[in-house]
C-alpha cells in the first residue's frame, strides 16, 4: 500500500484501467482498483447475454448492480460488450435449431439490442466495445477484410455489414441524446500483422464511407488492442499495428492487457524478470504514442483471478503483492 500509483504515475500519459467483477468492488481488492486505476471494465457482467433474462426480454439487474458500485468507487467505466459470438444470446440471430435468420430478422434484432443497451447505460459509461472479435485469427488474404471475418452467427445471417450497422445504430442513439461515448472495434491478436492489416481495412472502409455522408466524422472512434500477449510477443510487431491503427486517425485503447508466462501458477525468477522487461518495452512503446492512446487496462488485478490463472499473467500475484512486472510499469526506463 506504500507503493506508487500507477494511474499517478501515467495521469499525463493515459487513464489506467482494470477488469472487474463485483467481488472487486469491495474491501482490500476494492482499495487496490482505486489506488491504481481510474477505469473499470466489467470482466463478464455488461456481456449480451446478460442482457437478458429466461424469457428472452431484457433486463439489466444485475448489470445495474454492478455500476453502481463502479459509481460510489468514483471510477469510470468502458463498456464491453454489444456485439460478440460468445456470452451472446443466439437467439438474436439463429432459431432454435442453430439456423441463421433471414437477414431482416437478425438485422432487426441487431439494431434492437445495440440500441437499447447503449441507451439503457447511457453516459454512464466512457466508451464501449461495439463489435468485439469479429476477424478470424489468420486472414488469407487480409488485404480482404470481408474474407478475413469469423464465420460467427452474426455474419452468417447478415453478412459482413453486421460491423458497421451494429457502429450506425449506437451512433444514432448517441447523437439523439447527445451523449460523449467513445465507440470501439476491440480483437486481439492485434501484434499478427496480417491480422491487423484486415482490421485496418475494414475500419479504414466503413469510416471513409461514414465521414463522407457526415462532414468527416469518425463512426468508429477507437481500435481495442486487447493485449494478450505471451514470452513470446514481440514488441516490434505491438508497435507496427499500432502505429498502422494510429494512422487511421483513430483513438487506440490497450483493453485487456496480461502477458503469460510459466504454467502451473508458477514463474520462475527468470521468467517473472522476462514477464517484467516486455512490459516495460510496452509501457515505453504505449508513452511515446501517449497522444493516440486513451487508456491501458489490465485484464486481471492479480494473478489468482485472472481468466489464465496458470500462467500468472498479471502485475500482482495471488497474495496481491507486486511483482517484478509492477515495477516495471511504474518505472519502465529504470527496468530496462
Ligand atoms: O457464470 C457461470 C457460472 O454460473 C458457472 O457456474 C461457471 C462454471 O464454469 O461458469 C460461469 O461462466 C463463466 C464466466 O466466465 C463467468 O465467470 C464461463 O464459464 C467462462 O467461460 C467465462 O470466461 C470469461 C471469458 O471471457 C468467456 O469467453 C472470462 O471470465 C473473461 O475473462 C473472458 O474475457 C475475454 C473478453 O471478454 C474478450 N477478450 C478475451 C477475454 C479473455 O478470454
Amino acid at each position: 500500500r506504500d507503493l506508487p500509483s500507477i494511474k499517478e504515475v501515467y495521469k499525463d500519459y493515459f487513464l489506467i484501467g482494470n477488469v472487474v467483477s463485483t467481488k472487486d468492488l469491495e474491501g482490500v481488492r476494492l482499495e487496490l482498483i482505486q489506488m491504481h486505476h481510474n477505469l473499470v471494465t466489467a470482466e463478464n457482467a455488461m456481456k449480451p447475454a446478460y442482457a437478458y433474462n429466461e424469457e428472452g426480454e431484457f433486463d439489466f439487474t444485475a448489470e445495474d448492480e454492478l455500476v453502481q458500485m463502479v459509481e460510489d468507487a468514483g471510477l469510470l467505466l468502458h463498456g464491453h460488450v454489444l456485439v460478440w459470438h460468445q456470452q451472446s444470446n443466439e437467439l438474436l440471430h439463429s432459431d432454435e435449431n442453430g439456423n441463421p435468420l433471414s437477414r431482416e430478422e437478425a438485422l432487426a434484432n441487431l439494431r434492437k439490442h445495440v440500441k437499447t443497451v447503449v441507451e439503457h447505460f447511457g453516459d454512464r459509461v466512457i466508451s464501449w466495445d461495439v463489435v468485439n472479435e469479429a476477424m478470424s485469427d489468420n486472414p488469407p488474404n487480409p488485404e480482404d477484410w470481408r474474407a478475413s471475418l469469423r464465420n460467427s452467427g452474426w455474419l452468417q445471417a447478415i453478412g459482413p455489414d453486421f460491423i458497421e450497422e451494429a457502429f450506425r445504430a449506437a451512433r444514432e442513439v448517441i447523437d439523439e441524446n447527445g451523449w460523449d461515448i467513445k465507440l470501439y472495434y476491440n480483437d486481439y491478436n492485434d501484434d499478427n500483422q496480417n491480422k491487423a492489416e484486415a482490421i485496418y481495412q475494414m475500419v479504414k472502409e466503413i469510416n471513409e464511407r461514414y465521414a463522407a455522408e457526415n462532414d468527416g466524422r469518425l463512426l468508429i472512434d477507437g481500435i481495442g488492442m486487447q493485449g494478450h500477449y505471451n514470452l513470446n510477443t514481440n514488441p516490434a510487431n505491438v508497435r507496427r499495428s499500432l502505429e498502422k491503427f494510429i494512422s487511421l486517425g483513430v483513438e487506440v485503447g490497450v483493453t485487456e492487457l496480461d502477458i503469460m508466462a510459466g504454467e502451473n501458477h508458477e514463474l520462475t525468477e527468470k521468467q517473472a524478470m522476462q514477464q517484467a522487461y516486455l512490459y516495460a518495452q510496452l509501457f515505453q512503446l504505449y508513452k511515446e504514442y501517449a497522444d493516440h492512446i486513451s487508456r491501458i487496462t489490465f485484464w486481471g488485478l492479480d494473478d489468482g483471478a485472472s481468466w489464465r490463472a496458470a500462467n500468472s499473467p498479471t502485475l500482482f500475484d495471488s497474495d496481491l503483492q507486486a511483482k517484478p512486472a509492477y515495477y516495471a510499469v511504474i518505472d519502465p526506463e529504470g527496468f530496462i
